[in-house]
């Protein structure tokens, strides 16, 4: 999604903007571009890649000590050249925005009867022409006053013709760091998008605005008052850019999940409420009921939470998308214990829900997430860090399977808490969750019949996924993944709602991929199997080696491990990953940027 980079130094700095740009790369975009001081406002835009932004500006000579830049995702307006920012007010003012501006429109009206003149369809002109209006000589003041008019989510950095060693930015529900240097310093949406410049690192608070410049940094709260924030030293992570031997990152990181589970389980030697923070104990003490906020493929793996915690741990377990929870009315309980599931811990939805929930008193939070230095885990009590690594494929995978492993520890540990977990009971999951990695190979290992299926399947327009119980959320999980990156339409369906309405969908067209795992549903789901063969769909089976399912006509059959118990989802969500990367593979689809995803969804 949109992507931030800004500095004020001594030398050229066009090449750090740039390479902010590529880090951010990742995270999908439609258009980029870059401003910079030198002698005026200079500008470059593209609709390409980054690369071309690149060779563009190489090609002119462009350079300044002064600049900002940005990959925007578009929300308002389509991705064209005069959408893409910076945004420039009558060759005075420059800016860069991530987020949306809700009350853009009246803004703009007023800016127009003003007699400012608007080329974009965004929200964001809005702001560079309300700074440009407002400014009577000192940037940040200017800033200052203008987003007090703002509604909705933002940060930006912002330049200016008149003060041109100068950088202000400032975010209000979307992040922003400042990156300190020796003799020069910078903003960023992300620390990541500096690493390789800087390693120190502050991150602003919603409010704060901060004013840059050559040897000094100041942030202001949402107040005007000067404020320090900590300096914290944030290593740039491995950013995992090496493909090695395959195709596609997603590819990778669907072959990663066995070390990503190992890493994320490194160290637990036993299962105790520490595993989540120091303050775990006391917090999990007085809990009555959980609340999971997520969304997309998170919010699945809340749901597959939802049926360990409540058959294992016997704990009240509620799973909410984070943007439809954000604006219902519901019944806080200051007993519940809220988590929130997220691979970037910057989604802007589950951030909001996060902060909903604490303003209705619910204030024993856990995170669990991919990314340490993320907003979510800076604003939650408790934190349990999946260790995925770095996922660059817009499609989630590893991140999915690493996360439904800190959530089965987390059941564990009410499990024990409640008196639901014997000695025996806890050694013998934890073995079954440290071999993970091996059962993981093994699934892993059926890619060539996988991709013999990937080849029937990639025509189809319409598929549907079934799946009973726990693997239900592993249905919804697979569909998503199919859709995301094949655009092959795909529906999920607890296998028992068949026939209360999308059995009528069921024709020798249709093909149904049924998750058959050998547990206490298993006949129901053979009598669902039945019912589609009866109306001429085709069948395309996971089966545990251990359920007797046989390929027949119109059913096939990809046969998994013997069933797994408790932590099978785990397994049965790999083929389906595969199978999607397959599908968009044979379609010559772009895998891991697929079209208008953004990888971290920074707007609502
Ligand atoms: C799907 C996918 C998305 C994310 C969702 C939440 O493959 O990646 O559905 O799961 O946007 O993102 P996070 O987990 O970063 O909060």
């Amino acid at each position: 999604m949109c992507g931030i980079v800004g500095a004020v130094a001594s030398r050229d700095i066009v090449p750090v903007l740039i390479e902010g740009l590529k880090r951010l790369e990742y995270r999908g975009y439609d258009s980029c571009g870059v401003a910079v001081f030198n002698d005026g406002l200079k500008r470059a835009r593209s609709v390409r890649r980054v690369h071309d932004l690149d060779t563009q500006i190489r090609e002119t000579g462009f350079a300044g000590t002064t600049g900002i830049s940005h990959t925007r995702w578009a929300t308002h307006g389509a991705p064209v050249t005069v959408n893409a920012h910076p945004h420039f007010s009558r060759d005075a003012v420059a800016v860069v925005h991530n987020g949306i501006i809700e009350n853009y429109e009246e803004i703009r009206a007023d800016l127009r009867a003003a007699g400012y003149e608007f080329e974009s369809q965004t929200d964001t002109e809005v702001i560079a022409h309300l700074v440009n209006h407002l400014y009577k000589g000192d940037l940040l003041m200017a800033v200052q006053a203008a987003v007090t008019q703002l509604r909705g989510a933002y940060a930006i950095a912002v330049f200016c013709q008149d003060e041109p060693h100068r950088v202000v930015g400032a975010r209000y529900g979307s992040p922003m760091v400042v990156g300190l240097g020796d003799g020069e310093n910078f903003v960023a949406s992300d620390a990541m998008a500096l690493a390789g410049t800087t390693d120190r690192i502050l991150y602003l608070e919603d409010g704060d605005a901060v004013d840059v410049r050559q040897t000094q940094v100041t942030v202001y709260d949402r107040n005007s008052a000067k404020v320090e924030r900590e300096v914290r030293i944030v290593k740039a992570q491995d950013s995992g850019a090496d493909l090695g031997p395959y195709r596609h990152y997603m590819q990778k990181e669907i072959f990663e999940q066995p070390r990503a589970i190992a890493d994320t389980l490194e160290g637990v030697a036993a299962v105790t409420p520490e595993l989540f923070g120091d303050d775990a104990a006391a917090v999990f003490a007085h809990i009555d009921s959980v609340l999971i906020l997520a969304c997309g493929t998170s919010y699945y793996a809340g749901l597959t939470a939802k049926y360990w915690l409540e058959a294992i741990a016997k704990l009240p377990t509620q799973v909410e998308i984070a943007s439809e929870y954000r604006y219902r009315e519901t019944v806080p309980n200051p007993r519940t214990l809220v988590v929130l599931i997220s691979q970037s811990g910057e989604t802007a939805d589950t951030l909001a829900a996060l902060k909903h929930a604490q303003s209705l008193g619910m204030s024993e939070t856990l995170a669990i997430c991919n990314a340490p230095t993320s907003a979510m885990v800076r604003q939650t009590k408790l934190t349990y860090l999946t260790r995925a690594g770095v996922e660059i494929g817009v499609a989630s995978t590893k991140a999915f399977t690493t996360q439904l492993a800190a959530l089965f520890l987390l059941t564990l540990t009410f499990a024990k808490l409640r008196g639901h977990l014997s000695e025996a009971a806890e050694a013998a999951e934890l073995r079954h969750l440290r071999h993970l990695p091996v059962a993981l190979q093994s699934v892993l290992s059926l890619e060539p019949q996988i991709i013999a299926w990937a080849d029937k399947f990639a025509h189809k327009e319409h598929a549907l996924f079934l799946g009973r119980g726990s693997h239900f959320p592993i249905a919804l999980e697979g569909a998503l993944k199919l859709k995301e990156i094949s655009y092959i339409h795909a529906e999920a369906y607890a296998a028992g709602e068949l026939k209360h309405g999308p059995l009528a969908l069921v024709t020798d067209q249709m093909p149904v991929v049924t998750i058959a795992p050998n547990d206490a549903l298993l006949e129901k789901l053979k009598s669902n199997i039945q019912e589609v063969r009866a109306r001429g769909g085709q069948l395309f089976v996971f089966a545990d080696a251990d359920t007797h399912i046989q390929s027949s006509d119109g059913i096939f059959v990809i046969r998994m491990p013997e069933n797994y118990g408790a932590l099978s989802p785990i397994l049965h969500v790999v083929p389906l990953q595969l199978l999607a990367y397959h599908c968009a593979l044979a379609l010559g689809n772009d895998v891991d940027k697929p079209r208008n995803l953004a990888k971290s969804v920074t707007v609502e």
